[in-house]
């Protein structure tokens, strides 16, 4: 028997049974679930909408289902469509009337709100920790290769050397960003919809603040349509999530790029690499591939969510049943590829030689020279042409600019002089770049210094997070 059957008389067909149901994904809410109900028993309790000894014998029978559930021996009935009605039918079974009183005020439709929020305030400090993991991992690899200097590219060609450390970095201020996003989605996720009803509120005298203060919510609903329907807070996470993956799969191309035969910066370690089955040399960036590839997933299940969302009315649809497995997928892609960045990171080898070996024939310090000549007083865009001539005559005669001598320069222009070789060094060509937000050593000291400092804010920030939502638990344990 349902638990809403009794204004019908025909079963439901088995295949619709089998496609409304959302107990096979649904049911990883289970602990929310029941840290919902056990807030909103103890709540109606105190109110007298049910009795104590009803709101005992309720939170006692919950807390033995969760422990059968975290046993493993508990068993999940798709007849009984979702983990709402699977935990209240198994509630009443266990404790028979007291059971049935659970439902008093409230309806799945703001049960499952305050489920979703409850698990993206969880999942906001999981994924926040992992963040922390990697932008951790980030500086620690800058700082460990700070001086290594590499190639920097624009259009993918040789531009001017940089120090991987900068280049690095760049990746945490970008992670640094995402984690400041992840941290706007606190707001929407920390908002508590019981109390919203079936959708125009209860005519119980509830006291929905009560609920908010035993799961540690930061603010209510204050209007009760809106509590059920709404789903912005999921969006903007998979939005966040988005952003995050770009990163992840931009940084996962370089590290394909990097790791190839043809570039051969870095290798990785064999403990993040794949091999052939047919090619025996072949060792595989298997993980950047996976994270790059799985950006599209994480993608689609923002546009998805959107498109389930953009043409709904007011209130509560089916429809929005489906806002639940993208999420699930997306939190665990997104822990899972900001976890295996850190670890990989932490384990590559930097070929600087090999980087080295690239700068010292390239044209990476064409800059340096025309800078030169613009310091001397011949006009920027004069001695950009001057140096470009130079630059043809190298491609015409096989050499670099470094390996001119000061009578083949001085062929080009009159103001180049003795104090030149030193300005075409490649360490010279970072060094210089010390105006702020540059790749000269001074300035790339400063961003470790104050990656280091956001770092430990953010450690703070997410420590206060954590904490809302340790103790948002304890009605699980009281
Ligand atoms: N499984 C449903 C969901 O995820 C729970 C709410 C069902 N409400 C309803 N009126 N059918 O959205």
């Amino acid at each position: 028997m349902k638990l809403w059957g009794g204004r019908f008389t025909e079963n439901t067909a088995p295949e619709v049974e089998e496609f409304t149901s959302s107990i096979g994904f649904d049911r990883r809410l289970y602990r929310e679930d029941i840290a919902g109900s056990i807030a909103h028993a103890t709540m109606l309790a105190e109110q007298g909408i049910i009795s104590p000894t009803d709101a005992k014998a309720i939170r006692e029978g919950l807390t033995a289902i969760l422990q059968e559930i975290e046993a493993g021996k508990f068993s999940f009935s798709v007849a009984l469509e979702d983990i709402h009605m699977n935990l209240e039918s198994a509630l009443t079974e266990r404790i028979g009337e007291a059971g049935k009183r659970l439902h008093t005020a409230r309806s799945r439709n703001d049960q499952v709100a305050l489920d979703m929020h409850l698990y993206m305030r969880r999942a906001i400090v999981a994924v926040g920790e992992d963040m922390l993991y990697l932008l951790t991992a980030l500086r620690d690899v800058a700082q460990e290769h700070a001086a290594v200097i590499m190639p920097g590219y624009t259009h993918l060609q040789r531009a001017q050397p940089i120090l991987l450390a900068h280049h690095l970095l760049a990746y945490f201020a970008m992670l640094a960003r995402d984690f400041r996003r992840l941290a706007g989605c606190w707001v929407g996720a920390d908002m508590m919809p019981l109390g919203a009803g079936a959708l125009a509120g209860t005519s119980y005298p509830t006291k929905p603040e009560r609920v908010a203060e035993l799961l540690q919510f930061g603010s209510l609903y204050g209007n009760s349509m809106d509590a059920v329907s709404d789903r912005d807070y999921l969006l903007e996470f998979q939005a966040m999530a988005s952003i995050t993956m770009m990163h992840l799969s931009r940084l996962s191309e370089e590290i394909i790029l990097w790791a190839s035969s043809e570039y051969r910066f870095i290798e990785l370690s064999d403990a993040f690499c794949t091999g052939s089955s047919i090619m025996p040399q072949k060792k595989n960036p298997d993980v950047s591939e996976l994270v790059r590839g799985k950006t599209g997933r994480v993608y689609g299940h923002f546009i998805a969510l959107a498109t389930v969302l953009k043409g709904l009315p007011l209130a509560y649809n089916k429809d929005l049943q489906e806002d639940k497995e993208g999420v699930f997928d997306t939190v665990d892609t997104l822990r899972f590829s900001l976890r295996v960045y850190a670890d990989m990171l932490r384990s590559m080898r930097v070929h600087s030689e090999r980087m080295r070996a690239v700068l010292e024939d390239d044209f990476s310090n064409a800059t340096d020279l025309a800078d030169y000549l613009a310091k001397k007083g011949l006009p920027f865009r004069e001695a950009h042409a001057v140096v470009g001539r130079a630059v043809q005559y190298c491609v015409q005669h096989d050499c670099v600019l470094h390996d001119l001598d000061l009578a083949t320069l001085q062929r080009f222009s009159p103001l180049f002089a003795e104090d030149i070789l030193a300005v075409l060094a490649i360490e010279n060509v970072v060094a210089v770049r010390s105006a702020h937000g540059g790749t000269a050593p001074v300035q790339v000291e400063r961003q470790l210094q104050a990656a280091a400092e956001l770092l430990s804010a953010y450690k703070e920030e997410q420590a206060t997070r954590t904490a809302r939502v340790a103790q948002a638990e304890f009605v699980l344990t009281k």
